[in-house]
């Protein structure tokens, strides 16, 4: 069977065709953090929210692990597989073509650089994704050299790693005591150094974030990070109001669990009392054809 060419691929994806320059790249990423522009971020994981983010203007959105916790209801991000997220990725680069589009490496995705190397290429090649994201620490350095060597566009998550929310106390902030912010911060410039593109720090005081910002001139995405950040990501769920608790650094600027529950009361409703199906929701029989 004939090997399927990368355009035909992307195609698939649902992004072949786009007029030039009307994506959003690392470039124009770049280029709004000079400009001093915030990069707006969000995570996304179906077709439908991808276009209606899209079509609200933001720049990048995430295909996070949270996928796991905020749509299968998991204890952990750590239930989220490979398989599980392209296929969440691919959904979302379809419905979001021109935003740039991160994709998240799974729990214990990448036990060494070989692995790491060919499972983020699957995001891009198969799914569409314009980076990959991996939660990242100091023994990390190397492999983060050899994913800038492959050409893949690289975040390093650092900070509050929920993928080993057990080994750091808990979904618990960062970086709080001088000691803890300088090893962040450290670890954070390193991982620039070594190569990343993009940096995402979570849960981690304002202080952390201007600390690592001069010392590097990659974009950093703040995730409960501070205003110091260059752009900022919540989970979509979260913002819409769909957790009774959620972190301190998440504003909610929706209340979508009563928008659907106040739709599917009238779906009900109208079911019970035979309103619906109406007339007009009927398929009636083909009128017969005049005897020849
Ligand atoms: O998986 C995720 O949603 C994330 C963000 C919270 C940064 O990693």
């Amino acid at each position: 069977m004939d090997t399927p060419s990368l355009a035909s691929t992307q195609k698939a994806a649902g992004y072949g065709s786009l007029p030039a320059g009307s994506r959003i790249t690392l470039h124009t990423l770049r280029e709004k953090k000079q400009r001093g522009e915030p990069i707006a971020m969000l995570t996304a994981y179906d077709y439908p929210s991808a276009k209606i983010l899209a079509a609200a203007g933001v720049d990048l959105l995430l295909v996070g692990d949270s996928a796991a916790t905020v749509l299968l209801g998991a204890p952990s991000t750590t239930a989220a597989t490979f398989d599980f997220l392209l296929t969440l990725t691919a959904a979302v680069r379809r419905g979001a073509p021109d935003v740039f589009l991160m994709a998240d490496m799974p729990f214990a995705s990448y036990p060494d650089i070989p692995t790491a190397v060919a499972t983020a290429a699957r995001f891009i090649r198969e799914a569409g994704a314009d980076a990959v994201k991996f939660e990242m620490d100091l023994r990390h350095t190397e492999m983060t050299r050899a994913l800038a060597a492959a050409g893949i566009c690289t975040c390093a998550h650092v900070g509050l790693l929920p993928q080993r929310a057990n080994l750091q106390g808990g979904y618990v902030a960062q970086g709080r005591t001088p000691a803890e912010a300088q090893r962040i911060a450290e670890t954070a410039t390193a991982l620039a150094n070594a190569g990343a593109h993009l940096l995402l720090l979570e849960a981690v005081p304002d202080e952390v974030t201007a600390a690592v910002k001069k010392t590097t001139d990659i974009p950093i995405l703040g995730c409960g990070a501070g205003p110091s950040a260059d752009g900022h990501v919540v989970v979509l769920h979260d913002m819409l109001g769909f957790f009774p608790r959620t972190p301190r650094f998440v504003e909610r600027y929706g209340e979508v669990p009563a928008a659907i529950e106040s739709a599917a009361r009238q779906y009900v409703g109208a079911v019970r009392s035979h309103a619906y199906p109406a007339p007009h929701h009927q398929y009636h029989m083909k009128s017969p054809r005049p005897a020849e």
